[in-house]
């Protein structure tokens, strides 16, 4: 588009074809008009003031503005307007060159659109991770006090009548005269005794008594000893920690070597067992490490084929550890025995936490 500068309301003296297909206006529909007419109404654009500028100072701009078609249409205009000036200097015409990049411009609308409810989106699925990772500390805490509060009535309930029932039992011996009534009194306090035992075991693995006054070490020493006493042979290493750290990760850690331990009992078959946990280079973390010389397993893909087979325990150490803000790791190959390790970034428990 050529505008002539030097007549009032500089008028369009040319455009080229590509203005015609682009615009829908003829050459001869625009000849000595103003270009503003492709506003329309529409006079409300920054645009404006640009060109007005470039006009008075003789100097060149350039601008995207609201236009409108001979349909009506809306479309966005990159406008640059440059002057033509005489061999005097004075400038004669001005130059438009004119390129619709509505396309352009609905383009990277859409693209930011796309972006900001993406980044919405993104922002909501973090939140709502953040809400189930609560949720599941919340329930792994209501569970540790289930667990505490069934522990307690097996062994302060359930376990003091049995030990009366075993006392009584006991004050009936001298009144039994018959052979076969001491027989039959003797299989019953057999059965008793076996009973009692049952139910301090189940009171110690529901909820570890030690856990609470103790805290890990001692506990997971008796745990060993007590789940190991016929073998396998069992090292116990425990370094480079204070003697207490926060409930979450004392239960945490010890749950995660509750839990390899029956694995090993019941699949592993080991000769040799080694249990360490310690504090990291500096103290700050907690590193666990349980290792056996059993059966082994094919690990790649543990986490799958847990969860096909239905199989929760790997996968719970995995989640307790998960929701502590630590790593987990399972190594095993069929006849090299099997690792399980697990690395814990500490905070420093304030004191008075535990009871
Ligand atoms: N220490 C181990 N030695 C050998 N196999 C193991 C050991 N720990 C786990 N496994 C294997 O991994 C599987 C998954 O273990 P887990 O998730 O604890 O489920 P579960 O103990 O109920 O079978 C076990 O079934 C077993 O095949
Ligand atoms: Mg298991």
């Amino acid at each position: 588009m050529i505008v002539d500068a030097v007549q009032p309301d500089t008028p369009i003296v040319f455009v080229n074809p590509s203005f015609e297909k682009m615009t829908g206006y003829a050459l001869q529909e625009v000849l000595g008009r103003n270009c503003r007419f492709l506003q329309g109404e529409d006079r409300d654009q920054p645009g404006r003031a640009v060109i007005r500028a470039a006009l008075r100072d003789g100097a060149a701009c350039e601008c995207v503005l609201r236009n409108y078609r001979k349909s009506g249409a809306m479309f966005w205009n990159k406008l640059y307007f440059f002057p033509i000036r005489r061999a005097g200097g004075d400038i004669s015409h001005f130059v438009g060159v004119q390129h619709d990049v509505t396309l352009e411009r609905e383009l990277l609308a859409d693209l930011e659109r796309t972006a900001s409810e993406r980044a919405r989106l993104i922002g909501e699925l973090e939140l709502q991770r953040r809400q189930l990772e609560q949720l599941s500390r919340d329930l792994l805490t209501v569970q540790e006090n289930e667990r505490k509060a069934l522990a307690r009535e097996l062994h302060d309930e359930l376990g003091q009548r049995m030990t009366v029932l075993n006392l009584l039992l006991h004050r009936t011996l001298p009144h039994l005269e018959a052979e076969e009534g001491r027989a039959l009194w003797t299989k019953a306090e057999q059965e008793l005794g076996g009973l009692i035992e049952l139910v301090r075991g189940m009171s110690a693995s529901l909820r570890p008594p030690g856990l609470d006054f103790f805290g890990l070490e001692p506990t997971i020493r008796q745990l060993l000893a007590r789940q190991f006493e016929g073998g396998p042979a069992w090292i116990f290493e425990y370094a480079g920690l204070p003697q207490r750290l926060a409930p979450a990760v004392e239960i945490g850690v010890f749950r995660i070597v509750q839990e390899s331990v029956t694995n090993i009992v019941r699949h592993a078959d080991a000769r040799h067992v080694v249990v360490e946990i310690n504090g990291g280079a500096d103290g700050s973390e907690l590193e666990l490490v349980v290792r056996d010389d059993g059966a082994g397993f094919d690990a790649a893909n543990w986490r799958e084929r847990a969860a096909r087979a239905g199989r929760t325990g790997l996968a719970g150490m995995g989640e307790r550890i998960q929701l502590l803000g630590g790593q987990f790791q399972v190594d095993s190959t069929p006849g090299q025995g099997t690792r399980i390790a697990a690395t814990l970034r500490l905070q420093p428990a304030p004191p008075g936490q535990h009871g």
